[in-house]
């Protein structure tokens, strides 16, 4: 084992979750470094590698390490670029490994793991290049176990691997030994799942181009390194992550050989953590800071488990379930059901931006004024109807002053026959009006042979085909055009899957937009669980307009309502405005959404989830009814779900 843990970096670890007083019992089997948000866990493992690192140095030695790719370790490389360059250390007695690459594939196509390491590490470090090792995904296949037990044979030949570090799949996988892995499996070709198949197709602008193999460390391979350092980063691997450390080791998980590893550890930020049993459930591990939070979040719980409504529950249920400190709260369950009730049927209501003249103070909204100016963040063209189409016609109904505003294009979720169709229009359009017919061939040829970005004409068409699908559903919600916002926001203009940064023009323009209207009430997409990571890009651009607008006088009088996105609901507990849809909204509802024709039946980037999106909503939409109704509430048809986010 090398020493580099002794000389852990200081960091802003949360040890506990903020419900939890002390812990008595643990379901974890590894131990859990828990951050903030993963840029602080990044840099904490950079550190431990830079740390690892200077102490080979100071000895002579080299060091070998284990690399991932993927999005969880692009911070870490970051970081270490930076000690590179600011602190001046050298990794001229680096070795590297890396986990695995696809099968086949040509290392300079856009999409291999050789050209994700150069273009994120490799190309701004000074590591030999006698010292990289990616698997080749470019040999024949008569070659590929030669190749592998080479490949093998060269980590032990240095001594083996002082630092691995993992990502882990939504399959479980680490590398890519996906489920069904051995415990004792060494480097070799193995076939894809097909949850990783899909969630690699946005790299590979649609799945069909997704290569079905790919050659891997296997798992004793990584057990065998001398530190392995896992992270998980974002809510989207929070059931994950609870499996990988909670359950037992098996091959159906094969991130849970893990738990034998005597130098293992993960961290994750507070989005990954949520389903651990000490955050969702601290009752289960420990004493708690019963707050009415908490109290709620057991309660319902304590319901949904013993199939009872909330009212019938009694003390021995509490009791028997592991729930008698939060009894000793309160009186007693009778009292403590009331409380709980009340809390959850005030959420409920018909009026989402308030209920004019009637007393508000158990409202979620205020009564005044009554008519709203009102903001509807939407990050992808589509994310308004999808997610609260039912609220944002009541609004336009009810009488308020209702804008949407579509934060992105969203043009790289067009297929390219979508595309063909609208330039063929246009081309037999214009030679039927004496237009020019040589622009338009020059696009499609474009568009044909394409590799993966999309050119800017390309990009142009795909933005409009949203567009108009865009405005065609705000006004069939009641919107007059001039209500319509397209912000474009340059962050996501990039033609391909993976993003810029977002600046200061991306927060300049959500700012004017915002200050232009100075709205009472902004909905936008709270949905940190969105796989593309677009909505979290969208919702911290605005965030953080609002932040330097926080002096302007009117800002206090505006309330941000968060809705989630296609992939997630929140959990009852958590819901802070429920809005009940009649069976006949519903149905209005699924047809704003069918107006995003080019994201009907399969758009480019499906996820994990094979329903289309007015499927996937409007079943949401009745869970979250068919919940309320469990709990002892009325009985809707569907309803559509807010918190409220405090700024
Ligand atoms: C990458 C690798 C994979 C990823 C995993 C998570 O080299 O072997 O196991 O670590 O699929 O991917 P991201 O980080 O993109 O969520």
């Amino acid at each position: 084992m090398i020493q580099t843990l002794q000389i852990k970096p200081q960091g802003p670890i949360l040890s506990y979750p903020d419900e939890l007083i002390f812990q008595i019992k643990s379901f974890e089997n590894v131990p859990i470094d828990i951050f903030q948000h993963s840029k602080e866990g990044s840099t904490y493992i950079a550190k431990i590698i830079a740390n690892a690192i200077r102490e080979k140095q100071k000895n002579g030695e080299q060091i070998i390490l284990g690399l991932a790719t993927g999005s969880s370790p692009v911070m870490v490389y970051k970081e270490l670029i930076r000690i590179h360059k600011e602190e001046h250390l050298s990794y001229e007695n680096v070795i590297t490994f890396n986990l695995d690459e696809y099968y086949p594939i040509e290392p300079d196509q856009i999409q291999s793991y050789h050209h994700f390491m150069h273009k994120y590490f490799f190309d701004h470090v000074n590591i030999p290049k006698e010292n990289i090792h990616i698997p080749r995904g470019d040999i024949n296949l008569e070659e590929v176990n030669d190749y592998c037990r080479e490949y093998e044979n060269k980590i032990e030949r240095l001594g083996g691997l002082d630092i691995q570090i993992l990502g882990i799949g939504r399959t479980g996988h680490i590398g890519f030994n996906e489920p069904g892995s051995g415990s004792n499996s060494k480097t070799r070709l193995i076939r894809l799942d097909n949850i990783t198949r899909r969630d690699a197709s946005r790299e590979f602008n649609g799945l069909e181009h997704v290569p079905y193999k790919a050659i891997t460390m296997g798992v004793k391979t990584i057990l065998n390194a001398k530190m392995v350092l896992l992270m998980a980063w974002g809510q989207h691997k929070a059931s994950i992550l609870k499996e990988a450390v909670e359950n037992q080791p098996s091959s159906d998980i094969p991130a849970t050989f893990l738990q034998e590893h005597p130098n293992i550890r993960f961290f994750i930020d507070k989005a990954a953590a949520q389903q651990l049993t000490r955050v969702k459930l601290p009752w289960k591990v420990g004493s708690c800071n019963w707050d009415e939070d908490l109290m709620c979040r057991a309660a319902v719980w304590l319901s949904f488990k013993l199939n009872k409504p909330i009212l019938k529950l009694t003390d021995e249920d509490y009791n028997e379930n592991g729930l008698s400190e939060l009894l000793l709260e309160v009186s007693n369950a009778y009292q403590l059901n009331i409380k709980i009730f009340n809390r959850l049927q005030h959420t409920i209501t018909g009026w989402p931006g308030g209920k004019p003249n009637v007393e508000d103070k158990y409202r979620p909204e205020r009564a005044d004024p009554s008519s709203k100016r009102v903001i509807i963040f939407s990050p992808h063209p589509d994310d308004d109807v999808i997610s609260m189409g039912g609220t944002f016609m009541r609004l336009v109904e009810q009488g308020h002053e209702v804008h949407v505003a579509y934060q992105t294009s969203g043009n790289i979720a067009v297929h390219k026959h979508d595309v063909l169709r609208f330039i063929e229009f246009l081309d037999e359009f214009q030679s039927n009006t004496n237009g020019s017919r040589k622009d338009l061939n020059e696009i499609k040829e474009d568009l044909l042979n394409s590799g993966g970005i999309d050119s800017d004409q390309v990009k142009l068409i795909k933005g409009l085909i949203r567009r108009g699908e865009a405005r065609s559903a705000a006004r069939f919600c009641g919107l007059p055009d001039k209500n319509i916002h397209f912000m474009d926001l340059p962050f996501y203009e990039t033609g391909s899957i993976i993003k810029k940064e977002s600046s200061s023009a991306d927060i300049a323009i959500t700012k004017e937009l915002i200050e232009r209207i100075q709205p009472h009430q902004i909905f936008a997409a709270g949905d940190l669980a969105d796989p593309h990571g677009t909505h979290r890009v969208c919702l911290n651009i605005m965030l953080e307009a609002l932040r330097e607008l926080k002096q302007e006088p009117w800002i206090d009088d505006c309330w941000l309502w968060v809705y989630r996105g296609a992939w997630q609901e929140f959990g009852i507990d958590e819901i802070e405005m429920a809005v009940p849809l009649s069976p006949e909204e519903l149905l209005k509802k699924r047809k704003a959404i069918f107006m995003h024709q080019s994201q009907k039946d399969s758009p480019p980037f499906p996820g994990s989830d094979d329903r289309e999106f007015w499927q996937r909503s409007e079943e949401r939409n009745k869970n979250t009814a068919a919940l309320y109704r469990k709990l002892g509430f009325a009985e809707y048809e569907a309803i559509e779900a807010f918190r409220r986010w405090k700024f």
